[in-house]
């Protein structure tokens, strides 16, 4: 195991009708708020009147960033920066999955910045500070309710880049809020969840038995949710059970002590600042092609992976068949929940497959099971064609 440090300081309050807390938070961060969501499904599910009702009983001035996009852009953000300055926000609400509390995160940071924030998206910078951001999860899959991360597109130059923000101080996560969560992003989130442990789980850092358990037991509960939660959406204990492994699959605690992948989100970055497409359709696409390129530089992890996660009988079998059964059973899993599996499902084809290539490597090459060059990322698209 390598040495490490961890703190996550996310208060995380989770459970049904938990967003009564708000109202401390009011009393704790101040009364100028920035209230920060998307296209409106929170307006369609009542979520944002109960919100504005908590914050106007403690006497709170919302100030509004509306329309964040789905792969958030970075002028939506600026716009948001801009509300902070002019109207001396005190602290961010952000309300909303992944894409609204990412956009979130990039305001906080860049309301306190004098330079560009996409200094920060671009390693030109590392945000020293940041005004405190409160998270109400509506969608279960990136884990952005409880790390830093926050992934901004710059639709001007078609980059898509991920960068370390800052950690909401606190997030309210309640699985009934999920409910109205559309068939299709239910199963993008599952996906995306899925891929996070991925990422963290096949590494050659030897001896970490506990990372490696964790890792298979949320995969092992999102796998049993999975078809519960896209076949009644409305079934509390599916949707609470993927909407805690979506944020312990990417709240810091699968990567301590190991040497982690994440060569196929720089890949799906990539595809997604060129076609727009969602993130989590993307993964399930790519996923798979990278697990094909790459099992060969330690089958035995992926040959644990299939016997552990996916049940795959060793018997009679060479350990190059068993990890390729797991390989198999998890593009089987991908396409029976729903999940897009070619680009061209997404209507990509193979004539910007050197340019996403190009993009997935923006500061040399990526991943760390298999160090990946732009010819490697070119190939492993192609097979995903
Ligand atoms: O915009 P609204 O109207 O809210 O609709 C959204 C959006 O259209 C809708 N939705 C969300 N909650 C809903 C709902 N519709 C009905 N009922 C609800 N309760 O779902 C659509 C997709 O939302 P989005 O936030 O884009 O999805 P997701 O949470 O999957 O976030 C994807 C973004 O997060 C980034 C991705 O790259 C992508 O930009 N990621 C962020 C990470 C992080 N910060 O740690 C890590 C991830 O790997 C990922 O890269
Ligand atoms: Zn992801």
């Amino acid at each position: 195991m390598e040495n490490f440090i961890y703190h996550n300081p996310t208060e995380l309050i989770f459970g049904k009708g938990q967003i009564v807390h708000l109202k401390d938070k009011v009393d704790k961060y101040g009364k100028n708020v920035l209230l920060v969501y998307g296209g409106g499904s929170i307006k369609k599910t009542g979520l944002y009147d109960k919100i504005l009702s908590l914050l106007g009983e403690k006497g709170a001035k919302v100030s509004e960033l509306s329309g964040v996009e789905p792969n958030p852009r970075l002028s939506t953000v600026n716009k948001g920066i801009s509300l902070c300055k002019s109207e001396k926000i005190d602290w961010i609400l952000a309300v909303g999955g992944g894409s609204v509390i990412d956009a979130a995160k990039a305001v906080a940071v860049g309301a306190v910045y004098e330079g560009d924030v996409w200094d920060f998206y671009t390693r030109k910078a590392v945000p020293q500070n940041a005004l405190p951001l409160g998270t109400v999860l509506t969608l279960a899959a990136t884990g952005s309710e409880m790390n830093r991360g926050s992934v901004i597109t710059n639709w001007e130059t078609q980059q898509k880049h991920g960068g370390s923000t800052t950690f909401p101080s606190f997030s309210i996560l309640d699985p009934e809020n999920t409910f109205s969560v559309p068939k299709d992003q239910t199963i993008y989130g599952i996906c995306d969840m899925m891929s996070h442990v991925f990422e963290q789980y096949f590494s050659h850092t030897p001896n970490i038995p506990l990372q490696t358990r964790i890792a298979e037991s949320i995969l092992l509960t999102v796998i049993e949710n999975a078809e519960k939660a896209i076949e009644n959406p409305h079934d509390y204990d599916a949707r609470a059970n993927l909407m805690y492994s979506a944020t312990m699959a990417l709240n810091g605690t699968l990567p301590v002590g190991v040497v982690t992948d994440w060569a196929t989100h720089s890949i799906e970055h990539a595809v997604s600042a060129v076609y727009d497409i969602p993130h989590g359709g993307g993964l399930a696409i790519i996923f798979p092609n990278w697990m094909k390129y790459v099992y060969k530089e330690n089958v035995d992890r992926f040959k644990r992976f299939a016997i552990q996660v996916w049940g795959v009988d060793p018997a009679g079998k060479s350990d190059d068949e068993i990890a390729q059964e797991g390989i198999a059973k998890t593009s089987e899993f991908f396409k029976r929940i729903g999940a897009p599996t070619r680009l061209a499902d997404y209507k990509i084809g193979d004539e910007k497959i050197e340019e996403m290539a190009q993009k997935a490597v923006p500061f040399g090459p990526i991943g760390n099971f298999k160090k990946l060059q732009a010819e490697d990322v070119a190939e492993i698209l192609r097979m995903s064609l």
